[in-house]
């Protein structure tokens, strides 16, 4: 765990540095009084960070953490803390029912530790039903805030500490991205890079839009400052994040010099000295471009790993859920990539229960899944969102025949998954080690550039190392191998 506090310095010099230092005043503030907290209680604070969702929801608890250490509270794992906070996602409703569950029990922390402040934020809470149902339900939530203003944080953590109502602040929208912020990375060799906010696309099904808002990219230069930063501090992979990462800069002026394209962007980041491994995530199928696989082939340290969601094979579907491709067209990316960069993996991620989907466009999604041999794919049961069009569409599919379809899908996706890792048997890999690994200390776990998972025999020394490894046997979605 990296336990330095990183704050991310630019020479930017517009109205965001003057927020940015705002907050780090209210840091100061906060830290007084937990300070004096401290004192009067004879002993020290300690808070909690819970994530949910997204890589993006990650990379934004990595930015809470840090604050709450900053103003001096130290870092439990248990929800049994002076503070804690739920960063929440709302993509499908078994994501809310978590957040739910999880506060009712936190509730009863409170009733023993009276100093204990309970403070929600994330996607969930951009949602004005959910807000109605923690004002009545949830009474002992202390702080409530969204994703436009999670910056402000610090902010808000001052005015929760100093009040006993229940605060809240929530804002439809924003066109600001607050730079500088401090970041505590949860690990010291790999770390997450937003290169945009929001999303444009507004798939029928999805929430994100209407949660995170319309699509800001971040200007290359603190891109690509803030990896030269991370690199000095350690970090040999990043991953480029974004909802649709082929998006990114469309949203500048045409005469805006920070106009740059997804790809060229890639190029930039592939340019800084002591980066060895860049990934992204995620890219849209529609705007797939070949100068996209050209850059990925042109340079070796972008990984060789392309999420690529198909959500349905049926192409009456994805018109219905607002996709704008069809089977064939994906179909036809997929080839491309196969043919152009055939040491690259796969992945998607696909729904099942679409409103009006029968068994026949599940047999289309099952043809895709056979035919762009996935290397692993992420299935969903669809989940009705309050407010997205999908909500009202007619034949929401009953519960007995989606389990069905997921069924049998599932079962030919591990059988694709299964086959396509087969296939690296006997070959030796780059690996960048992770951790020891949690069932056996005597083994060490890492991820190939292509993202499967590897143990080997090693130690704890090795954690943060890009080593050789013999990949000896498939366990299906994994390997154990050894060091050469
Ligand atoms: N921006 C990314 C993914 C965002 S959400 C993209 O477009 O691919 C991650 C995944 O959650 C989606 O790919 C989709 O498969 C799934 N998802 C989104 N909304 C959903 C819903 N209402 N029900 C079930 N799965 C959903
Ligand atoms: Fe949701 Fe579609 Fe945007 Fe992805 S691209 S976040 S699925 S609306
Ligand atoms: Fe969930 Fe929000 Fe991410 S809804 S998937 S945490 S963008």
């Amino acid at each position: 765990m990296n336990k330095e506090i990183n704050i991310l310095n630019s020479n930017r010099n517009d109205i965001t540095d003057a927020e940015s230092l705002r907050q780090l005043e209210f840091i100061e503030k906060a830290r007084d009084y937990v300070s004096d907290k401290e004192k009067e209680l004879g002993r020290k604070l300690t808070a909690c960070v819970v994530t949910f969702g997204c890589q993006m929801n990650a990379r934004d608890s990595e930015k809470l953490l840090a604050i709450l250490r900053l103003v001096g509270y130290e870092e439990s794992e248990s929800e049994n803390a002076d503070f804690v906070i739920y960063n929440t996602c709302t993509v499908r409703d078994n994501a809310d029912q978590r957040v739910y569950g999880r506060l009712g029990a936190c509730s009863n922390f409170k009733k023993k530790n009276p100093h204990m402040k309970i403070a929600l934020c994330g996607c969930m809470m951009q949602e004005q039903t959910v807000i109605e149902k923690i004002k009545k339900s949830y009474r002992f939530v202390d702080l409530i805030f969204g994703t436009h203003n999670i910056y402000k944080f610090a902010e808000l953590l001052c005015t929760c500490l100093e009040s006993d109502r229940m605060i809240i602040d929530i804002w439809k929208e924003t066109d600001k991205i607050v730079e500088d912020l401090p970041v505590l990375r949860k690990y010291p060799f790999k770390s997450g890079v937003n290169i945009m906010f929001g999303c444009n696309n507004f798939c029928t099904y999805c929430i994100v839009p209407y949660v995170r808002g319309r699509e800001r990219s971040r200007s290359p230069r603190d891109i690509v400052r803030e990896c030269e930063k991370l690199v000095a501090d350690g970090v040999k992979e990043v991953m480029l994040l974004g909802q649709n990462v082929n998006s990114y800069g469309l949203d500048f002026k045409d005469d805006d010099p920070n106009k740059i394209s997804f790809p060229e962007l890639l190029e930039e980041v592939c340019k800084v000295e002591g980066l060895e491994r860049i990934r992204f995530m995620t890219p849209h199928p529609k705007d797939f471009s070949d100068e996209l696989l050209d850059v990925i082939e042109r340079n070796p340290k972008i990984a060789r790993h392309i999420h690529l969601p198909l959500q349905s094979g049926s192409t009456e579907i994805l018109r219905r859920m607002n996709r704008k491709y069809t089977k064939d067209s994906y179909l036809a990316l997929v080839d491309k990539i196969r043919t152009k960069l055939p040491d690259v993996a796969i992945t998607t991620d696909i729904i099942v229960g679409f409103p009006g989907e029968t068994p026949a466009d599940v047999d289309e999604t099952i043809d895709v899944v056979e035919k762009a041999s996935f290397d692993n794919a992420f299935t969903f049961i669809y989940s009705k969102r309050t407010g997205t069009p999908a909500a009202g569409f007619p034949d929401q599919v009953p519960e007995e025949e989606v389990k069905e379809n997921f069924d049998r899908l599932l079962k030919v996706v591990q059988e694709t998954a299964r086959k396509q890792s087969e296939k690296l048997t006997g070959v030796t890999e780059k690996v960048l080690v992770e951790s020891v690994n949690e069932q056996d200390s005597s083994l060490v776990t890492g991820r190939l550039s292509n993202n499967t998972l590897v143990h080997f025999p090693g130690d704890e020394s090795l954690i943060g190392e890009m080593v050789d490894v013999k990949l000896a046997n498939c366990h299906g979605f994994y390997f154990t191998g050894e060091r050469v």
